[in-house]
């Protein structure tokens, strides 16, 4: 399949494996790339610019094929060292960067100086129009469905997506509630050019979190994630459990008098407990409603090269049928 993502970034399928924390490490990324797709290392997991460094030798080691680095800019009291992570990301010669959580505006004329293309993720139309406007190269249109943070519009992708295209010039991937071959020929036919999967890649041999967290996916149906941290517009779409619960129980008592101190047992120091450790309770992680549709683990290969298979035969069969003689 030939769209402007897989131009863009020089790749066989129009997929993309988003950023996620604690699961985008080398082995993630490399398999996704190794696919065909674009795998992404996510940067904040390795914090320092050491660590990143080293987990992008690491990738190149396991690939020949082009991954990116995904940079999330988040309010922080004590923020990441920014400057030296994207420097490094520049020095190792990775030639895509996924922005999210904020403007990158700051970042792109180093970006773009050094060849790289951005792809930045946005829940809405306005901040994908911004995004274009200051030069990014493409935008992964997050819907409401997403594993993470949906923004605060709750606009889903069937409408997201096609208002995406009425607006933009640049390309789009669709991003939320992504799983197989339907997803990809839905998000083409509604004018995007790929799709980006977070969620689903979990759900794979080669992703680096324990069997706990794959076998929980398996298990868990669409209606098993909850929307928590509303009140301090910082909305994040996760998977229930009982700290989640216990999370949500105190957003009702104390509604908009919940501070993020209340919470912090639930939501500090999670990812490791949950990934590494495989501890199911420990706390709120994100995770899309699209949990409903993974019923398997297979290799990444077999994910992607199913998805492409199907999707040959949804548009060629099914929807080639439909056309009246
Ligand atoms: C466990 C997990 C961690 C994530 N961490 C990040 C992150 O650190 N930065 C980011 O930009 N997006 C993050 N995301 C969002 C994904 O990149 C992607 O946009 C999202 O998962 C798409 O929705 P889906 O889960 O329905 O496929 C995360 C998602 C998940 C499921």
């Amino acid at each position: 399949m030939k769209t402007r993502i897989t131009e863009l970034f020089g790749i066989e399928h129009p997929i993309i494996q988003g950023g996620m924390h604690y699961v985008g490490l080398a082995e993630m990324a490399a398999a996704v790339s190794n696919a065909g797709g674009l795998g992404i290392i996510t940067g904040l997991t390795q914090g320092t610019p050491e660590k990143l460094a080293n987990e992008i030798t690491k990738c190149r080691g396991l690939t020949d094929k082009p991954f990116g680095v995904n940079l999330t800019f988040l309010p922080a009291v004590t923020p990441p060292d920014y400057p030296s992570l994207v420097q490094t990301i520049i020095d190792s010669g990775v030639k895509v960067v996924e922005t999210a959580g904020n403007n990158p505006q700051k970042w792109l004329p180093q970006l773009k100086e050094a060849d790289i293309k951005v792809i930045h993720k946005c829940t809405s139309v306005r901040h994908s129009l911004k995004a274009q406007s200051i030069g990014c190269d493409a935008i992964s249109v997050d819907g409401f469905e997403c594993g993470g943070h949906p923004g605060e519009d709750d606009i889903p992708n069937f409408i997201l997506l096609p208002r995406a295209a009425d607006e933009l010039d640049i390309p789009f991937v669709a991003s939320g509630g992504m799983a197989d071959a339907r997803s990809l020929v839905a998000s083409l036919a509604m004018g995007a050019d790929g799709m980006n999967m977070g969620t689903r890649f979990i759900a794979t041999q080669e992703a680096p979190v324990h069997d706990n967290v794959k076998q929980g996916l398996v298990a868990a149906s669409e209606l098993d994630t909850r929307l928590i941290m509303r009140s301090l517009r910082n909305t994040e779409r996760v998977l229930t459990n009982t700290a989640v619960e216990r999370l949500v129980e105190k957003e009702r008592e104390l509604g908009a008098e919940l501070k993020f101190e209340d919470i912090v047992s639930e939501v500090a120091g999670v990812y490791p407990r949950v990934m590494i450790d495989g501890d199911m309770q420990a706390g709120a992680w994100s995770c899309g409603m699209v949990a409903g549709l993974v019923y398997d683990v297979p290799t990444v290969k077999e994910l992607i090269d199913r998805i492409m298979a199907e999707a040959d035969v949804i548009i060629v069969e099914r929807l080639g049928n439909f056309r009246a003689a």
